[in-house]
């Protein structure tokens, strides 16, 4: 199959429209990343999904909606949560899904089974134009070969998954860089399950008592259950192996500096100190850029040949920090090394 490369004009988003109702996939652009995107109540379209990606069956999908709405046109949900009525006049269209009790309208290939549908409002346009062109909700999981980092560029789209699917439309850089905040209302306080750009403060001074669910950022024990699926699996990892080190900055220089096959993960002021390869998240302290270049620093890295370890900064947890070191640690696979308590 040839994947078009489109454009958000008017005439390529028909194109792409026409691909969706045709039960095919598009990759479409969103303001945290891409997503693969297709027809959510068509569950063969879905099944492509998940062939496209190699993403395993037991992880659902999030349903995007270009009108809150188009929640009770097209009948998603068995019951819309007060709470979700309150995050969603705050903060949509914007980077947050939020999961809630799911229809019988609602395939369950969607869901990988579960009674809970997650949704999201995105606030690119270009995604918004593709949703209301199909007159579809559009299911979409992040559009990368599962395990790899997901795209922010169509570029990225095109690298995994050209030849695969219909069309990728190009909608630029992703601004935010990092998925959406994913919570759930089917819980009581609701449980924030995935951090993103709309942070745990910011939806406890909306709803009061928001709980953080401990595999955030501690690895799940082999015998606990997953609240979100997604959790389970290794994820956003380049092909050399990723640590986390936490330390010091003349620590951290001194303990990558005498290493060979390795590169640094690190910020642009550390650059003059180290002296081995390093690819830069930006400046210090400045989590929402770090966000930002965190996925493609992540696929940078498989550029870079010889590079058996990648020794990565660890960022603090607060406000957007929680989301980067979130990925980070799940590409790392949970591994840290703490220089702090040596
Ligand atoms: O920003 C985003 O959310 C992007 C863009 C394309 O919108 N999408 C995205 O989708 O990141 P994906 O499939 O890569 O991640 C969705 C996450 C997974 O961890 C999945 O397990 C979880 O949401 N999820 C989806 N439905 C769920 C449900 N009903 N209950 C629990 N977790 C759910
Ligand atoms: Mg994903």
């Amino acid at each position: 199959m040839k994947t078009l490369l489109l454009t958000t004009s008017e005439e390529d988003i028909l194109k792409a429209a026409e691909i969706i109702n045709n039960g095919g996939l598009v990759g479409m652009p969103t303001e945290t990343v891409y997503g693969l995107a297709a027809d959510a109540l068509n569950p063969e379209a879905i099944k492509g999904i998940f062939r496209a990606k190699g993403r395993p069956s037991d992880n659902p999908l999030i349903v995007h909606i270009a009108d809150i709405n188009d929640i009770d046109k097209y009948g998603l949900v068995r019951e819309f949560p007060e709470s979700a009525k309150i995050l969603a006049e705050k903060f949509w269209p914007g980077p947050l899904t939020m999961i809630m009790p799911k229809s019988d309208s609602v395939p369950f290939e969607v869901t990988a089974g579960l009674d809970s549908v997650a949704i999201r409002f995105p606030s690119h346009k270009g995604a918004q134009a593709l949703i209301a062109s199909s007159q579809k909700p559009l299911a979409a999981p992040s559009a990368n070969l599962s395990g790899s980092p997901s795209p922010t560029t169509a570029a990225h789209v095109m690298k995994d998954l050209a030849g695969k699917i219909g069309a990728v439309i190009d909608g630029g850089d992703c601004e935010v860089g990092l998925e959406s905040t994913v919570i759930t209302l089917c819980t009581n306080p609701p449980t924030l399950l995935r951090p993103g750009k709309i942070t745990l403060d910011q939806l406890r001074e909306v709803l009061g008592e928001v709980n953080l669910s401990t595999a955030v950022l501690e690895k799940l024990k082999d015998t606990e259950e997953a609240p979100s699926p997604g959790m389970k699996y290794r994820h956003y990892a380049p092909k050399a192996k990723v640590c986390l080190v936490k330390a010091e900055d003349k620590a951290f220089y001194d303990f990558v500096n005498n290493k060979n096959n390795v590169l640094a993960l690190c910020y642009d002021e550390d650059t003059e100190n180290i002296k081995i390869p390093c690819i830069t998240l930006g400046k210090k302290n400045n989590y929402e850029e770090e966000a930002k270049k965190l996925f493609a620093a992540l696929r940078e890295i498989d550029e870079h040949e010889d590079i058996e370890t990648v020794y990565a900064r660890c960022p603090d947890t607060d406000g957007v920090g929680m989301a980067v070191y979130n990925r980070l640690i799940r590409a790392a696979g949970f591994e840290v090394i703490d220089l702090y308590e040596q």
